[in-house]
Protein backbone atom coordinates (compact mmCIF):
# COMPACT_ATOMS: atom_id res chain seq x y z
CA UNK A 1 0.00 0.00 0.00
CA UNK A 2 1.34 3.57 -0.91
CA UNK A 3 1.14 6.43 1.40
CA UNK A 4 -1.24 8.06 -0.99
CA UNK A 5 -3.88 4.96 -0.87
CA UNK A 6 -3.36 5.54 2.36
CA UNK A 7 -4.50 9.21 2.85
CA UNK A 8 -8.11 8.14 1.96
CA UNK A 9 -7.93 6.29 5.54
CA UNK A 10 -8.39 8.16 8.67
CA UNK A 11 -9.58 6.43 11.49
CA UNK A 12 -9.47 7.02 14.88
CA UNK A 13 -8.94 4.25 17.27
CA UNK A 14 -9.65 5.05 21.54
CA UNK A 15 -8.75 2.54 24.08
CA UNK A 16 -9.86 2.50 27.79
CA UNK A 17 -7.20 2.97 30.13
CA UNK A 18 -8.45 -0.01 31.85
CA UNK A 19 -7.27 -3.58 30.85
CA UNK A 20 -3.70 -5.18 29.97
CA UNK A 21 -1.05 -3.77 27.96
CA UNK A 22 -2.69 -2.14 24.18
CA UNK A 23 -0.23 -3.28 21.24
CA UNK A 24 -0.29 -0.92 18.74
CA UNK A 25 1.33 -3.18 15.87
CA UNK A 26 -1.60 -3.27 13.89
CA UNK A 27 -2.30 1.21 13.86
CA UNK A 28 1.90 1.33 13.73
CA UNK A 29 2.74 -1.35 10.97
CA UNK A 30 0.02 -0.33 8.90
CA UNK A 31 1.26 3.12 8.72
CA UNK A 32 4.93 2.15 8.58
CA UNK A 33 3.95 -0.27 5.84
CA UNK A 34 3.29 2.43 3.77
CA UNK A 35 7.15 3.04 3.15
CA UNK A 36 7.90 -0.83 3.01
CA UNK A 37 10.00 -1.05 -0.14
CA UNK A 38 11.65 2.04 -0.28
CA UNK A 39 15.20 2.02 0.46
CA UNK A 40 16.51 2.28 4.27
CA UNK A 41 19.52 1.33 3.87
CA UNK A 42 20.77 3.45 6.61
CA UNK A 43 18.38 2.96 9.48
CA UNK A 44 19.25 0.54 12.23
CA UNK A 45 16.62 -1.35 14.73
CA UNK A 46 16.86 -0.09 17.80
CA UNK A 47 13.99 0.40 20.74
CA UNK A 48 13.51 3.37 22.96
CA UNK A 49 10.52 3.85 26.16
CA UNK A 50 8.52 6.71 26.40
CA UNK A 51 7.01 7.75 29.55
CA UNK A 52 5.12 11.05 30.41
CA UNK A 53 3.39 13.46 32.22
CA UNK A 54 4.62 12.52 36.16
CA UNK A 55 3.62 15.27 37.44
CA UNK A 56 6.24 15.33 40.05
CA UNK A 57 4.81 17.59 42.87
CA UNK A 58 1.07 16.97 42.50
CA UNK A 59 -0.64 16.28 45.24
CA UNK A 60 -4.53 14.70 45.50
CA UNK A 61 -6.88 12.07 45.94
CA UNK A 62 -6.47 10.96 41.89
CA UNK A 63 -2.86 9.96 43.30
CA UNK A 64 -1.00 10.46 46.60
CA UNK A 65 2.24 9.10 45.26
CA UNK A 66 3.26 10.38 42.04
CA UNK A 67 6.76 9.95 42.90
CA UNK A 68 5.73 6.62 43.82
CA UNK A 69 4.25 5.67 40.64
CA UNK A 70 7.03 7.50 39.02
CA UNK A 71 10.01 5.45 40.34
CA UNK A 72 7.39 2.06 39.70
CA UNK A 73 7.24 3.21 35.88
CA UNK A 74 11.01 3.52 35.74
CA UNK A 75 11.94 0.55 37.42
CA UNK A 76 9.28 -1.11 34.52
CA UNK A 77 11.37 0.60 31.77
CA UNK A 78 14.63 -0.61 33.58
CA UNK A 79 13.10 -4.33 33.38
CA UNK A 80 11.99 -4.02 29.59
CA UNK A 81 13.68 -7.16 28.02
CA UNK A 82 15.71 -5.09 25.71
CA UNK A 83 17.37 -2.15 27.34
CA UNK A 84 15.72 1.36 25.32
CA UNK A 85 18.88 2.71 23.59
CA UNK A 86 17.22 5.92 25.41
CA UNK A 87 13.99 7.27 27.05
CA UNK A 88 12.06 10.45 26.24
CA UNK A 89 9.70 11.95 28.71
CA UNK A 90 6.75 13.94 26.66
CA UNK A 91 6.11 16.89 29.47
CA UNK A 92 4.46 17.70 32.17
CA UNK A 93 7.38 16.83 34.09
CA UNK A 94 6.58 18.95 36.91
CA UNK A 95 3.02 19.65 38.86
CA UNK A 96 4.07 23.62 39.72
CA UNK A 97 7.37 24.07 37.78
CA UNK A 98 9.34 24.54 41.16
CA UNK A 99 13.02 24.37 41.34
CA UNK A 100 12.94 21.58 43.73
CA UNK A 101 10.61 19.09 41.11
CA UNK A 102 12.35 19.89 38.29
CA UNK A 103 15.75 18.61 40.70
CA UNK A 104 13.87 15.76 42.08
CA UNK A 105 13.23 14.72 38.27
CA UNK A 106 16.46 14.97 36.83
CA UNK A 107 17.33 12.65 40.24
CA UNK A 108 14.46 10.39 39.05
CA UNK A 109 15.29 9.97 35.60
CA UNK A 110 19.06 9.88 36.29
CA UNK A 111 17.99 5.82 37.74
CA UNK A 112 17.03 4.76 33.72
CA UNK A 113 18.85 1.85 32.51
CA UNK A 114 19.24 4.11 29.03
CA UNK A 115 22.11 6.06 27.84
CA UNK A 116 20.43 9.41 27.28
CA UNK A 117 16.79 10.98 28.35
CA UNK A 118 15.04 13.31 25.93
CA UNK A 119 12.12 15.58 27.21
CA UNK A 120 9.88 18.25 26.28
CA UNK A 121 8.14 20.21 28.30
CA UNK A 122 4.73 20.64 29.29
CA UNK A 123 2.61 23.29 30.32
CA UNK A 124 3.01 22.56 33.89
CA UNK A 125 6.53 23.08 33.00
CA UNK A 126 6.17 26.47 32.55
CA UNK A 127 3.47 27.48 35.04
CA UNK A 128 4.11 31.41 36.35
CA UNK A 129 7.10 32.08 34.56
CA UNK A 130 6.58 30.65 30.85
CA UNK A 131 9.34 28.38 30.82
CA UNK A 132 12.17 30.15 32.40
CA UNK A 133 12.93 27.51 35.11
CA UNK A 134 12.64 24.72 32.76
CA UNK A 135 14.99 26.08 30.59
CA UNK A 136 17.24 26.33 32.78
CA UNK A 137 16.67 23.26 34.56
CA UNK A 138 16.31 20.68 30.35
CA UNK A 139 16.83 23.34 28.02
CA UNK A 140 20.96 22.86 27.52
CA UNK A 141 21.52 22.02 23.76
CA UNK A 142 18.10 23.27 22.57
CA UNK A 143 17.00 26.07 20.18
CA UNK A 144 14.45 29.14 21.07
CA UNK A 145 11.96 27.99 23.90
CA UNK A 146 13.62 24.01 23.93
CA UNK A 147 13.06 22.67 20.74
CA UNK A 148 15.24 20.85 19.01
CA UNK A 149 16.17 17.60 16.46
CA UNK A 150 18.45 14.50 16.84
CA UNK A 151 19.29 11.68 14.86
CA UNK A 152 19.34 7.82 15.94
CA UNK A 153 20.49 4.81 13.83
CA UNK A 154 19.12 6.98 10.20
CA UNK A 155 16.16 7.96 12.04
CA UNK A 156 15.42 11.80 12.41
CA UNK A 157 13.68 12.73 15.53
CA UNK A 158 11.95 16.54 15.89
CA UNK A 159 11.20 17.36 19.62
CA UNK A 160 8.81 20.37 20.11
CA UNK A 161 7.59 22.41 22.29
CA UNK A 162 3.64 23.53 22.10
CA UNK A 163 2.93 23.98 26.03
CA UNK A 164 4.50 27.52 27.03
CA UNK A 165 1.72 29.95 25.26
CA UNK A 166 -0.75 29.45 28.61
CA UNK A 167 -3.28 31.36 26.84
CA UNK A 168 -3.52 28.99 23.92
CA UNK A 169 -2.81 25.32 24.46
CA UNK A 170 -1.43 24.10 22.39
CA UNK A 171 0.90 26.55 20.09
CA UNK A 172 4.17 26.25 18.32
CA UNK A 173 4.48 29.72 17.00
CA UNK A 174 6.28 31.64 13.95
CA UNK A 175 10.18 30.72 15.27
CA UNK A 176 9.69 27.37 15.98
CA UNK A 177 7.83 26.65 12.66
CA UNK A 178 10.43 28.42 11.08
CA UNK A 179 12.61 25.59 13.06
CA UNK A 180 10.83 23.22 11.63
CA UNK A 181 10.48 23.44 8.05
CA UNK A 182 14.58 24.52 8.12
CA UNK A 183 15.17 21.74 10.16
CA UNK A 184 13.04 18.79 7.86
CA UNK A 185 14.53 20.76 4.34
CA UNK A 186 17.74 18.97 3.99
CA UNK A 187 16.09 15.37 4.60
CA UNK A 188 15.17 12.99 1.92
CA UNK A 189 11.57 11.77 2.34
CA UNK A 190 11.94 8.16 3.19
CA UNK A 191 13.67 9.44 6.15
CA UNK A 192 11.46 7.85 9.13
CA UNK A 193 10.58 11.16 11.62
CA UNK A 194 9.13 10.80 14.96
CA UNK A 195 7.80 13.70 16.87
CA UNK A 196 7.99 14.34 20.21
CA UNK A 197 5.43 16.87 21.68
CA UNK A 198 3.69 17.56 24.98
CA UNK A 199 0.26 18.56 23.24
CA UNK A 200 -1.66 16.41 20.52
CA UNK A 201 -0.66 17.54 17.17
CA UNK A 202 -3.99 16.73 15.99
CA UNK A 203 -7.79 18.16 17.16
CA UNK A 204 -8.40 15.70 20.04
CA UNK A 205 -10.51 17.67 21.97
CA UNK A 206 -10.17 21.61 21.20
CA UNK A 207 -11.91 22.48 23.94
CA UNK A 208 -9.85 21.10 26.82
CA UNK A 209 -6.77 22.56 24.83
CA UNK A 210 -6.28 18.56 23.50
CA UNK A 211 -5.28 20.41 20.48
CA UNK A 212 -2.31 22.89 18.55
CA UNK A 213 -3.87 25.64 16.66
CA UNK A 214 -1.19 26.12 14.56
CA UNK A 215 -0.07 22.72 13.97
CA UNK A 216 -1.76 21.75 10.25
CA UNK A 217 1.08 24.47 9.26
CA UNK A 218 3.94 22.18 11.06
CA UNK A 219 2.30 19.12 10.14
CA UNK A 220 2.29 20.31 6.20
CA UNK A 221 6.47 20.21 6.32
CA UNK A 222 5.87 16.52 7.16
CA UNK A 223 3.91 15.35 4.27
CA UNK A 224 6.55 14.40 1.91
CA UNK A 225 7.87 12.27 3.73
CA UNK A 226 6.92 8.43 3.97
CA UNK A 227 6.51 7.56 7.88
CA UNK A 228 5.83 10.31 10.52
CA UNK A 229 4.85 8.92 13.99
CA UNK A 230 3.82 11.88 16.53
CA UNK A 231 4.34 11.05 20.24
CA UNK A 232 2.43 13.12 22.51
CA UNK A 233 1.44 12.84 26.33
CA UNK A 234 -0.89 15.50 28.14
CA UNK A 235 -4.28 14.00 27.79
CA UNK A 236 -3.47 11.09 30.34
CA UNK A 237 -5.06 7.76 28.14
CA UNK A 238 -3.84 6.07 25.24
CA UNK A 239 -4.87 7.70 21.50
CA UNK A 240 -3.97 6.87 18.06
CA UNK A 241 -5.18 8.24 14.87
CA UNK A 242 -4.21 7.78 11.06
CA UNK A 243 -3.89 10.40 8.81
CA UNK A 244 -2.01 9.78 5.56
CA UNK A 245 1.65 9.46 6.31
CA UNK A 246 1.16 10.43 10.18
CA UNK A 247 0.52 8.83 12.83
CA UNK A 248 -0.40 9.74 16.37
CA UNK A 249 0.00 8.35 19.30
CA UNK A 250 -0.63 9.82 22.55
CA UNK A 251 0.98 8.38 25.86
CA UNK A 252 -0.53 7.76 29.34
CA UNK A 253 1.10 8.86 32.37
CA UNK A 254 2.51 8.13 35.59
CA UNK A 255 0.70 10.10 38.02
CA UNK A 256 -3.24 10.64 37.27
CA UNK A 257 -5.57 9.24 34.94
CA UNK A 258 -7.94 12.28 32.94
CA UNK A 259 -11.34 11.98 31.72
CA UNK A 260 -12.05 10.38 28.47
CA UNK A 261 -12.33 13.83 25.89
CA UNK A 262 -16.02 15.35 26.57
CA UNK A 263 -16.70 12.82 29.32
CA UNK A 264 -16.36 15.57 32.08
CA UNK A 265 -17.09 19.27 32.72
CA UNK A 266 -13.34 19.89 32.93
CA UNK A 267 -9.83 17.72 31.91
CA UNK A 268 -10.01 17.32 36.70
CA UNK A 269 -7.26 14.76 37.59
CA UNK A 270 -9.82 11.67 37.91
CA UNK A 271 -10.38 10.03 40.93
CA UNK A 272 -10.47 6.25 40.54
CA UNK A 273 -10.61 3.21 42.82
CA UNK A 274 -7.37 3.13 44.67
CA UNK A 275 -7.00 -0.71 43.27
CA UNK A 276 -7.95 0.53 39.64
CA UNK A 277 -4.60 3.41 39.58
CA UNK A 278 -2.24 1.17 38.32
CA UNK A 279 -4.22 0.50 35.11
CA UNK A 280 -5.00 3.93 34.41
CA UNK A 281 -0.70 4.78 34.52
CA UNK A 282 1.99 3.36 31.94
CA UNK A 283 4.93 3.38 30.17
CA UNK A 284 5.74 2.86 26.00
CA UNK A 285 7.70 1.14 24.62
CA UNK A 286 8.23 1.54 20.72
CA UNK A 287 10.49 -0.60 18.35
CA UNK A 288 11.86 0.60 15.63
CA UNK A 289 12.74 -2.41 12.61
CA UNK A 290 14.59 -1.54 9.70
CA UNK A 291 13.61 -4.17 7.77
CA UNK A 292 9.67 -3.50 7.97
CA UNK A 293 9.89 0.29 7.96
CA UNK A 294 8.29 0.12 10.94
CA UNK A 295 7.71 1.41 14.48
CA UNK A 296 5.96 -1.27 17.05
CA UNK A 297 4.49 0.68 19.88
CA UNK A 298 3.71 -1.25 23.09
CA UNK A 299 1.48 0.37 25.92
CA UNK A 300 2.21 -1.22 29.36
CA UNK A 301 0.43 -0.72 32.24
CA UNK A 302 2.05 -0.24 35.38
CA UNK A 303 2.67 -3.52 37.12
FE1 LIG B 1 -0.24 16.18 32.23
FE1 LIG C 1 -0.21 18.85 29.93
Amino acid sequence: MTAEGMGRRDFLRHSAWAGSAVVFSVAGGTLLSACAGSEHSATKDFTFAQISDPHIGFSGKANPDVTGSFMEAIAQVNALPERPAFVVNTGDLTHTSTPAQFDQVKQLQSTLKTDRVFVVPGEHDAVDDGGTKYLAAFGAGSQGNGWYSFDFNGVHFLALNNSFNLATLGHLGADQLAFIKKDLAPLKSDVPLVVLAHIPLFDMFPAWGWATDDAVQALSYMRRFGAVTVLNGHVHQVMSKVEGNITFHTATTTAYPLPAPGHAAAPAPLVVPSDKLHAALGIRQATYVAKRTGLALVDEVLA
